[in-house]
């Protein structure tokens, strides 16, 4: 695996591959890689020929500076992984590489922003939205890939990308969880034994969510699932919401259930956990 470090070194190493009409499949992470990024990488190697992965821990989506500041960075383990599961470029650039002082700009997301993540986490989509463009525009990819463990990401970016009419394509990757069914995150490793085991009021709720469904009214499905997190000891619940997949906006009883998705966030041990199940 190459691993370059600046936009121009990216360049020259894609170049050769663009000039041969070869396949381009990026996949932008923030690093501690698990299971949940690799299946990227290892689904990204089905779409193209060749699979850019980023490690960039990105400054301007943390409302949080003390997050920003305890955000794992295991980098030998990520690079071992990436050498694994055959990447063949890791792009690790470092903040200045990205970012020019000072630097601000804000971009229009038809109110996807304002809602669930956006509300609690004020900037966040904005930082995403800005550093997954400046990727995009470094790595020229032809196809990017996603997981649907951060489903309003994925809707943001959908939404950018159709924006902005940038020529990539987007593809959105199951979430992958731990044997008992704990969405993988990065996160996950600043739980203790008690809050890991906690943290699975989440997906259990999902899959009440989901088993119900069918029969019952979107306002009892919802009241149920956060009765049931709200009981859950060790769970502070943020939001529980059901939305409409495709215009992510709140589902009403009128839609059909196959198109909406049920998402959570709360905090385990002081972790702020968030997941979601299609319905
Ligand atoms: P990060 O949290 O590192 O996630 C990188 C990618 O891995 C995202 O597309 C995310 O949805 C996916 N992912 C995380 N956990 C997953 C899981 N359990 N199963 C499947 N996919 C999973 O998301 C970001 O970084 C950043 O916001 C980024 C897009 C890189 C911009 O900085």
């Amino acid at each position: 695996m190459k691993i370059v470090k600046t936009k121009e070194s990216l360049h020259q190493q894609l170049q050769p591959y663009r000039n041969q009409r070869l396949r381009i499949a990026f996949v932008p992470t923030m690093g501690a890689l698990h299971q949940g990024h690799i299946a990227l990488v290892s689904h990204a190697k089905t779409l193209a020929d060749v699979v850019v992965c980023s490690i960039f821990v990105n400054p301007t989506q943390f409302n949080d500076p003390a997050d920003l500041e305890k955000y794992p960075r295991p980098i030998e383990k990520d690079i071992a992984l990436l050498e694994d599961v055959r990447c063949d470029v890791l792009f690790q650039p470092e903040v200045d590489e990205m970012y020019q002082p000072g630097e601000q700009w804000y971009m229009e997301l038809g109110g996807l922003d304002g809602v669930l993540e956006g509300l609690h986490r004020p900037g966040h989509f904005q930082g995403v939205t800005q550093i997954v463009k400046k990727l995009f525009d470094a790595v020229q990819p032809d196809v990017a890939c996603f997981g649907q463990k951060d489903f309003q990401q994925y809707k943001i970016i959908e939404y950018m990308v159709n924006q902005l009419a940038l020529p990539v394509a987007l593809k959105l990757c199951p979430t992958v969880r731990e044997l008992d069914g704990l969405a993988m995150s990065s996160r996950n490793v600043r739980l203790t034994p008690q809050g890991r085991a906690q943290a699975l009021a989440l997906y259990r709720a999902l899959l009440q969510t989901k088993a119900d469904a069918a029969h019952t009214d979107l306002q009892t499905l919802r009241q149920n699932a956060i009765d049931m997190l709200e009981a859950s000891p060790g769970v502070r619940l943020e939001y529980f919401a059901i939305y409409d997949a495709d215009t992510f906006t709140e589902a009403s009883d009128a839609e059909d259930t196959p198109g909406l998705v049920a998402l959570v966030a709360a905090w385990v041990d002081g972790v702020r956990l968030i997941d979601n199940i299609l319905l």
